[in-house]
């Protein structure tokens, strides 16, 4: 399955990478930050036919989905972001990937992120650890003060604002770095890679952290919810994610804070 899936993942990156006038194709879904390409659907259909004919039984839960099927009684179900970096895709910006996870009974077992540009593909199985291009990776074992912190900025909700720049004037003093790449699937294989310490990020869908939850855990970070609880497969949340020193660190910092951690 595995093997497949990471097969699937590059076949998909192609369509992304071989791209051509990507800007004429862009639709603004809710306006200017919210955007989606032509290629947004055609690499979400192409992962449908193959991910389903892989297995037929599942479920499947895609970003472009106009309306989405009842997942309830599905003991497997593809969590799948066609396209996770959109604005980078449309900027020209080489960092977006194609992210599927593979769920069951609410758990994730495969997860497999291909950045099309550099042929970087990290996958994991659970239990059974993470891999970048087939090598095993493993997380960082820093403390917060020398940690990148990757944090993603929640564009889709303005309402959101606030809380995360509070959050990240918290945390900005007592990291070493900041980095804001605008691709959560990436952002969470890099913490499985160990080239980032930690990250957050006050709101996102299930596709964007589904398959990079797992490659990060499976590499042996810690990813929660900003209250370090479970993530939640299949409801919008927040992520806080990183190595257990760094994670542990930053948890603190935020519980710290006044106000609410979303
Ligand atoms: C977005 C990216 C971005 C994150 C947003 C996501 P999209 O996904 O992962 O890094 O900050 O919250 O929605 O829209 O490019 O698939
Ligand atoms: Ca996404
Ligand atoms: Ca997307």
């Amino acid at each position: 399955m595995l093997q497949r899936l990471t097969d699937i993942a590059r076949e998909a990156g192609e369509i992304i990478r071989s791209a051509r006038e990507v800007e004429r194709t862009v639709r603004e879904k809710t306006g200017p930050r919210d955007l989606v390409t032509k290629y947004d659907l055609l690499v979400q259909e192409y992962l449908r036919r193959e991910l389903l004919k892989l297995l037929p039984e599942a479920g499947f839960l895609g970003e472009e989905d106009e309306n989405r099927e009842d997942l309830s009684e599905k003991e497997w179900v593809f969590i799948v972001d066609p396209i996770d970096g959109t604005t980078n895709f449309v900027q020209g910006f080489h960092n977006s990937c194609v992210s599927i996870g593979l769920a069951r009974r609410g758990q994730m077992e495969y997860g497999v992120v291909c950045n099309p540009y550099d042929g970087e593909l990290y996958a994991a199985r659970r239990g059974e650890g993470a891999t970048l291009n087939g090598a095993p990776i493993s997380c960082a074992d820093k403390a917060l003060d020398h940690s990148l912190l990757i944090f993603g900025s929640a564009l889709y909700y303005r309402e959101l604002v606030p809380e995360t720049l509070r959050l990240f004037n918290a945390a900005f003093p007592l990291v070493q770095d900041i980095r804001r790449f605008g691709s959560a699937a990436l952002d969470l294989c890099y913490l499985a890679a160990g080239k980032a310490g930690v990250f957050f990020e006050c709101r996102l869908c299930p596709w964007d952290y589904a398959a990079g939850s797992l490659i990060a855990q499976e590499a042996g970070c810690v990813v929660t919810q900003m209250d370090g609880t479970p993530l939640d497969l299949f409801r919008k949340c927040g992520v806080l994610a990183g190595s257990p020193i760094a994670w542990q660190g930053l948890r603190e910092v935020f519980q710290n804070q006044k106000g609410e951690i979303l």
